[in-house]
């Protein structure tokens, strides 16, 4: 990739540090330079990546979080981390979950052509001169700007919003208007990937239950699927037991490529749907990104088409319905029979994030938190409840504590007033990576690292916690 902009830059402000400070006054390494330094390694100039081998491209959440760890100490870069993932939005207004790097060579040097596995060009709407994949993430994209707003004055800050304000909104209208046809006020997701949990219980469990298509049901039963794993990139950079399975893996690229063949049709999609679910972790984030978005606009004083406006009062009101009073806990629901997903998972504590609960229902999901049979291990939080069937301490999204879902944690409880849970989830979550490393996620019986090592999320979010 040719030297961008922001590469000088960084690099004439790493020199000017370097040739200005004698060498004694250099800044002592600190955890918050070692973070910085994952995330100056793991830069690409325009964009960065999640970790070095591994994911190769931009990530939608991953940029987001990546982000608000930038913002705090080279503005302008946190800026283009966001400019680059909208580089790929779409004309209908979805911003897609990975833009694609147009050039990523393998360990031995052999071109990878993942813009192939997603052709996002067969769908009218994408981008022309740009290869992204043809589904979403959790729109987190409005907490990032809001937080890199915050770094600036009022007339650096109305620019910024200026900026990707038009794009937000499409984004936002993109959603209701084709993820939620019922307006129900809750959007739907379509595959795992959509909600950056890839493996979580309740979206493997219909899968497992219904959904795994006959030939893979096969593959697995005759223990074939190993050859599968002959051609995963990722168990080379992580052991197979810290990584999803076989099946699982085999089955959530069968759906994508599924989805390639209806050239990324929501419509098409839909009407064959294998999955179609009211994501709690999803609408969780959305809600939460709407009243930023409502914010943005009161700033720049803006109208929101009217729709929208329905639409994000509407979420606020039927969020409740995600509420199990049986259980006394959050589900995802499947989408056209309103069942709701009983695998309790991390989800079931993303309405602290969201903002729209009752102050009531905030103190059940804290006292879910304080068991120590439920989410509170060690080393909390775990992806998985410890007295889940599902759960598994290095099972990537089935157990394992990841930063990201930490943070959304931390945000939330202290929305909700609990400032001394946040305080100690905040010490236990940085006192994880002190020890360890910037890791993609630990073990949350005994703290230890697993996944890959120099992840950008853990190194961006530590800096952000530190401050
Ligand atoms: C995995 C994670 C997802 C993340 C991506 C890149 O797919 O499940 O949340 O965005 O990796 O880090």
């Amino acid at each position: 990739m040719p030297e961008s902009k922001s590469d000088k830059q960084t690099e004439s402000v790493a020199t000017k540090e370097i040739s200005d400070e004698p060498d004694q006054r250099q800044e002592p390494e600190t955890l918050e330079t070692r973070a910085k330094a994952v995330l100056k390694n793991n830069d690409k100039g325009l964009f960065t990546i999640p970790a070095e081998g591994i994911y190769p491209h931009q990530w939608l959440w991953d940029s987001c979080f990546i982000s608000i760890g930038m913002r705090h100490y080279d503005i302008e870069r946190a800026k283009l981390e966001i400019f680059s993932i909208l580089k790929g939005q779409w004309s209908n207004g979805m911003v897609p979950h990975m833009v694609l790097n147009p050039i990523v060579r393998d360990d031995r040097g052999k071109r990878l052509r993942d813009s192939r596995v997603w052709r996002s060009w067969l769908n009218p709407y994408s981008p022309d001169d740009i290869s992204t994949s043809g589904i979403t993430q959790p729109p987190i994209l409005a907490e990032a700007i809001v937080r890199i707003g915050e770094k600036m004055r009022w007339p650096e800050r109305r620019t910024w919003y200026k900026s990707v304000f038009p794009a937000l909104v499409a984004y936002h209208k993109w959603l209701y208007d084709e993820r939620d046809p019922h307006q129900e006020g809750l959007t739907l997701q379509i595959h795992p990937w959509e909600t950056g949990l890839d493996n979580t219980p309740p979206w493997m469990s219909e899968l497992h239950d219904h959904l795994l298509p006959f030939w893979i049901r096969s593959l697995r039963k005759t223990r074939l699927d190993v050859v599968f794993g002959w051609f995963r990139s990722d168990v080379k950079y992580a052991p197979l037991e810290q990584r999803e399975s076989n099946t699982d893996a085999l089955a959530l690229y069968d759906i994508q490529r599924r989805f390639r063949r209806k050239q990324y049709d929501f419509d098409r999609i839909i009407n064959h749907s294998l999955f179609a679910i009211e994501d709690l972790t999803f609408n969780s984030i959305l809600a939460r990104a709407n009243s930023h978005l409502v914010e943005i606009a009161r700033a720049l004083r803006e109208e929101l088409p009217p729709e929208l406006v329905e639409s994000i009062k509407k979420t606020e009101s039927t969020f409740e319905q995600l509420w199990d009073p049986i259980s006394n806990e959050y589900f995802s629901r499947d989408f056209v029979t309103h069942r709701p997903l009983k695998q309790t998972s991390i989800a079931a504590l993303m309405p602290l994030y969201s903002g729209v609960l009752t102050k009531d229902r905030a103190e059940i999901l804290v006292k879910m938190l304080e068991s120590e049979h439920i989410f509170g291990p060690a080393y909390p939080v775990p992806s998985v409840p410890l007295n889940s069937p599902w759960f598994n301490p290095v099972g990537y999204w089935q157990g394992p504590v990841w930063i990201n879902t930490n943070w959304l944690i931390i945000d939330g409880l202290r929305r909700y007033g609990f400032n001394k849970h946040a305080d100690a989830l905040q010490e236990s979550t940085l006192e994880l990576i002190e020890k360890y490393g910037f890791y993609e996620y630990f073990n949350p019986l005994t703290g230890e690292p697993a996944g890959v090592d120099n992840f950008s999320w853990t190194a961006a979010l530590a800096i952000d916690l530190m401050h």
